[in-house]
């Protein structure tokens, strides 16, 4: 297949590079080095997949329909689009919700016109980046694809169901196949700096305390990268008619569980320093991954602590 790809130089962009350029296939990969973090970790998490013959890589924003149009027409067409290019972020999307609602809501709908427009080839398959976030506050668990998702509470969120929203629409009038896959926290190497895994364990190795944000137990649904890109590869072979699917680990695990985990991999004690609960968190995720294994085989595999003590080694070689 020939995949465009964007944030292709992300974590999970990244990954999920390297994975369809290892199964054989030709990616089109797209990013604009977002400066939300580092452009000198996005490049380092391009460089093998710049080594294979099968990887173009273009430096471009999904927000600029020119730019994104000529890529459909010089470099397609495509087989399927890979849209994980987004300003991510709970945090960062209230800091500037203006940003973010421009990169990821007219970004994705700028590539979903290109899907159908993109020089007279429309796209077969389209696989779109959405999040656990859309579930807000829900109390009912584990989240299921059932459940409704009217209540987000940051903008981030917020931009992910437009995003999926918008996905849905141009499946109905153009009858474009879409898989919106709902990430949990993932985790693993490369993972984004802002993340509370990343941060944690850069602070205790480096000796420094960290910030805990609320009493420590509310609870995340950490999935393994390898676990996400199993998932996204199967999305992107079986995308047909229009589906929402969560990719999480069904295996929620309170705050101060991962602290101790993180602490325990970098092999010293945690500083704790305890703060209110941030505004925008949610108290808890937990999927209900019935569905991507009935469409996708997706049986999540990697145990906690191996994840954990796998990412930093990794922070450790990177540092
Ligand atoms: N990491 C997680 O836990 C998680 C959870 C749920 C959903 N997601 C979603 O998965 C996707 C990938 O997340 P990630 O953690 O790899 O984040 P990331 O920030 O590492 O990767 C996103 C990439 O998109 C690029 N980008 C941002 N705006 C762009 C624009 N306007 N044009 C082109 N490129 C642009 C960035 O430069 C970055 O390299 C995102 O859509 C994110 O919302 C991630």
């Amino acid at each position: 297949m020939k995949i465009l790809l964007t944030g292709a130089a992300g974590f999970i962009g990244s990954h999920c590079t390297e994975n369809l350029l290892g199964g054989g296939h030709v990616v089109i990969g797209v990013d604009n080095f977002d400066p939300f973090y580092d452009r000198r970790s996005k490049e380092a998490n391009l460089r093998t997949a710049r080594d294979s013959s099968g990887f173009t890589f273009i430096e471009a924003d999904i927000r600029d329909r020119q730019a994104v149009g000529e890529i459909y027409r010089k470099h397609g067409p495509f087989d399927a689009v890979l849209h994980l290019a987004a300003k991510a972020g709970v945090r960062a999307s209230i800091l500037d919700p203006l940003g973010c609602e421009a990169a990821n809501v007219a970004g994705t709908l700028n590539l979903l016109q290109q899907s159908v427009e993109g020089g007279g080839n429309k796209v077969p398959r389209f696989v779109f980046g959405s999040s656990s976030s859309v579930y807000g506050n829900n109390t009912k668990v584990p989240f299921s694809e059932e459940d409704p998702v009217d209540n987000p509470i940051s903008p981030y969120a917020a931009t992910k169901k437009a995003g999926e929203l918008l996905c849905h629409v141009y499946h109905h009038l153009y009858g474009l196949p879409v898989f919106c896959l709902r990430f949990f926290t993932v985790y693993g190497p490369r993972q984004r700096p802002d993340l509370a895994i990343h941060k944690f364990a850069r602070n205790i190795l480096a000796g420094e305390s960290i910030e805990m944000f609320g009493t420590g137990g509310n609870s995340r649904d950490y999935t393994y990268i390898d676990d996400i890109v199993a998932g996204v590869s199967k999305s992107l072979q079986r995308c047909e008619g229009f589906e929402i699917i969560n990719l999480g680990s069904t295996r929620p695990i309170p705050l101060s569980e991962m602290i101790e985990t993180v602490a325990r991999s970098c092999g010293r004690e945690a500083i704790v320093k305890r703060l209110p609960m941030q505004p925008g968190d949610v108290d808890r995720t937990f999927a209900d991954v019935g569905k991507a294994g009935r469409l996708l085989d997706y049986a999540p595999t990697m145990p906690f602590a191996e994840g954990v003590q796998r990412f930093v080694q990794w922070l450790r070689e990177a540092r």
